[in-house]
């Protein structure tokens, strides 16, 4: 084909995809089916392979996902993203809509959903995106531009050539949540425990085809320079979002009185549950850029918006029964098990009733009717029960006095609530510890969900955690459910799990009140495993993050003969004991770290070699000329023609005050 003909045809296969990608994504009416629109892609994937010199970062291929980054870079928001007062009931609003009043007369407000994900600023240039970015602290939010390319709904390109920054909240609508978390269990890996934390948990990831696999979606809400482009209204300038091509939240509603505000909440309170997203509440904002500007902003948030929260949500179903779950340090755990019953967007079976006071305290009993709630919009709890609903049939419920899993006699120690099996060799124990060892913050390893470990330990192949580093081919294919190719894939996670820097080991562990972030504290200092075991309660106190009662339960536990065996064992099977982790200034750097960058036009504060000496410095590149390959183009006085080709490739730009600021940090 002549290269004419293949330029225009990736040219109208890319035109093509997109005008889809804009019909099923953001106006959810798509006009082909998904084999079609596969096919389409298919296509210009080939195309763009076979004719790498098209690529472009605009490119709907872009949205599979790039390659893997190292760590994300630092961005400096140019206006501080604020966040919004919040109101909890109805008084909140009013007073709120008399302190506006009194400031600028009338006033119009718009009511928008508050979408429950994460907070992004999106940045184009010349209609281009170039720079997607998280809230971070309000000031400095980190460069997730890769991650957000992945989002269909978000454009790559504009449909106006202008330069414009937005903000928008990134989401996992409920949907792709719930098959995310079916797979993750199938895969013994732990569940998210709402979209909201799988939206951030995925948007964190280094590697964008991840993130492409988790079908995040995005409502965009605020336009940064919007009086710039010469818009007068809020409401006005979430038209002009449509018209470029975002996906803005068609439930937004202008509102003339506090009145007229309070029955939109009401009727979204009750509409929540139907939407195909999670919303926590409403969002009420002055419409009028100048009332805005007189308003002004106190450091936190405007004083022009206010965000109403809906209340936890509580719903009223029957205690079936009281289950008892022992935990990986022997404390035993009450859970109610539900009549199932719908509860903030999930169904609910168990719920928490923290331990024998708090039964005791609500008179809950098995057969009760009780109200339920998720405590932080996550954790289902009882919260009461109703006692004006009993038939008499009703049972008081007693705590054991021996352990469910082990039948030892259960203690109380000290002055704690919590009841507890002191049994070392308890296999409920034992279970969760090895759960807890192979989880991701510890040694992650991959393929060892519960069910798994319930059948290595029923059948008596691994009883401690250095057990999981016997397991052969032969030994894992006997267990129901576990075919060649999942026993490979086990045997290579545990393998590659021996090679994890000493803090995961020591989380792993699960030695009382050490944490992930001690762990690594205690990792970084000691750097060996050895040198941890010989630490004196004065040496680790010394340490400013360790307290008493932590330095107490490290120095007990290492002196336990059992404990001193294991970790010989684990030496032995060749399980890595010393600190690998980075050194401590690694994320500063990694803004330069293996990118490559090119100088444009005249710096004022240093001269050229000068700027390339400090870049090198920090582990980044220079080179002389704007490719895809660029990473960041820093542009001084006068720059020409190398400044236009990275618009147009959309490669990242900073101007001379940006480079000083990063080199600086
Ligand atoms: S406006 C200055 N609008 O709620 C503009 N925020 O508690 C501030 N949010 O950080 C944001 N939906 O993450 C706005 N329609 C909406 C929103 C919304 C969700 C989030 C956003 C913000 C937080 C404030």
């Amino acid at each position: 084909m002549a290269q004419h003909d293949v330029e225009k045809q990736i040219a109208e296969l890319r035109q093509q995809i997109e005008k889809y990608n804009y019909e099923y994504y953001v106006l959810d009416k798509p006009s082909i089916s998904d084999a079609e629109y596969d096919e389409l892609m298919r296509k210009l994937m080939e195309l763009e392979e076979q004719y790498p010199k098209y690529k472009t970062p605009d490119s709907p291929s872009q949205r599979v996902g790039g390659a893997p980054l190292e760590a994300f870079a630092k961005v400096l928001h140019r206006v501080p993203m604020l966040s919004l007062s919040n109101a909890f009931h109805e008084g909140d609003l009013r007073d709120f809509d008399r302190r506006v009043r009194q400031e600028v007369g009338d006033v119009r407000y718009v009511c928008e959903l508050k979408i429950d994900g994460l907070a992004v600023s999106l940045r184009y240039e010349n209609g281009y995106f170039v720079q997607g970015a998280t809230r971070g602290d309000g000031t400095t939010g980190e460069d997730i531009t890769e991650n957000l390319k992945t989002i269909r709904s978000l454009p790559l390109r504009l449909r106006k050539q202008v330069s414009i920054e937005v903000r928008g909240e990134a989401y996992m609508p409920r949907k792709s949540f719930e098959k995310l978390n079916e797979k993750r269990k199938m895969n013994g890996e732990e569940l998210f425990a709402n979209p909201r934390n799988a939206a951030a948990g995925s948007l964190r990831q280094l590697d964008p085809k991840v993130v492409a696999s988790r079908q995040l979606d995005i409502f965009v809400y605020h336009v940064v320079n919007a009086e710039e482009l010469g818009f007068v209204s809020h409401s006005e300038s979430l038209n002009y979002l449509d018209e470029l091509g975002f996906k803005t939240n068609p439930a937004r509603q202008v509102c003339e009185t506090i009145d007229d505000v309070l029955s939109y909440i009401e009727q979204w309170h009750e509409r929540r549950a139907s939407l195909p997203y999670d919303i926590d509440g409403i969002v009420i904002k002055v419409d009028a850029f100048a009332q805005q500007k007189q308003l002004g902003a106190t450091a936190k948030s405007p004083r022009w918006a206010i965000a109403y929260k809906f209340p936890a949500e509580e719903v009223v179903t029957q205690l079936v029964d009281i289950e008892l779950s022992v935990g990986r340090t022997g404390v035993v755990t009450p859970t109610a098990i539900l009549q199932p019953v719908r509860v903030a967007g999930t169904i609910v079976q168990r719920a928490s009733l923290h331990n024998e006071d708090y039964i005791r305290e609500k008179d809950i009993r098995l057969g009760d009717y009780v109200v339920i709630k998720k405590a932080g919009d996550i954790i289902p709890e009882v919260v009461r029960s109703l006692p004006e609903r009993r038939t008499g049939q009703e049972k008081p419920f007693d705590m054991p006095t021996h352990c469910p899993a082990c039948a030892s006699e259960l203690v109380r120690l000290d002055d704690e609530v919590a009841l507890r099996c002191v049994n070392p060799q308890c296999p409920a124990q034992i279970r969760e510890g090895l759960t807890h060892f192979v989880s991701r913050q510890a040694m992650n390893i991959d393929g060892l969900g519960e069910k798994v470990i319930a059948q290595l330990f029923e059948h008596g192949l691994v009883r401690s955690v250095a057990d999981l580093y016997t397991l052969t081919k032969d030994k894992l294919v006997a267990l129901e459910r576990m075919g060649e190719k999942s026993a490979t894939n086990l045997l290579q996670a545990i393998e590659t799990s021996k090679q994890n820097s000493l803090e995961r080991l020591l989380f792993g562990l699960g030695i009382r009140h050490v944490g992930a972030k001690a762990a690594k504290t205690l990792a970084e200092h000691f750097e060996t495993m050895e040198r941890l075991q010989q630490a004196t309660k004065e040496e680790l106190t010394a340490i400013h993050e360790i307290g008493e009662k932590m330095a107490d339960s490290i120095v007990t536990y290492f002196s336990k003969e059992e404990v001193k065996q294991l970790l010989e064992r684990l030496r032995a099977y060749g399980v890595n004991m010393t600190y690998k982790g980075a050194k401590r200034t690694a994320d500063i750097s990694s803004t330069f770290a293996g990118k490559t960058f090119v100088l444009t036009g005249t710096l004022q504060s240093m001269s050229r070699s000068e700027a390339k000496e400090k870049i090198e410095a920090l582990g980044g590149k220079v080179t002389g000329s704007v490719s895809k390959k660029t990473d960041v183009v820093v542009v001084g006085e006068d720059a020409g023609s190398k400044l236009e080709k990275a618009k147009q490739l959309g490669i990242t730009i900073w101007d001379e005050a940006r480079f000083l600021q990063e080199i600086q940090q």
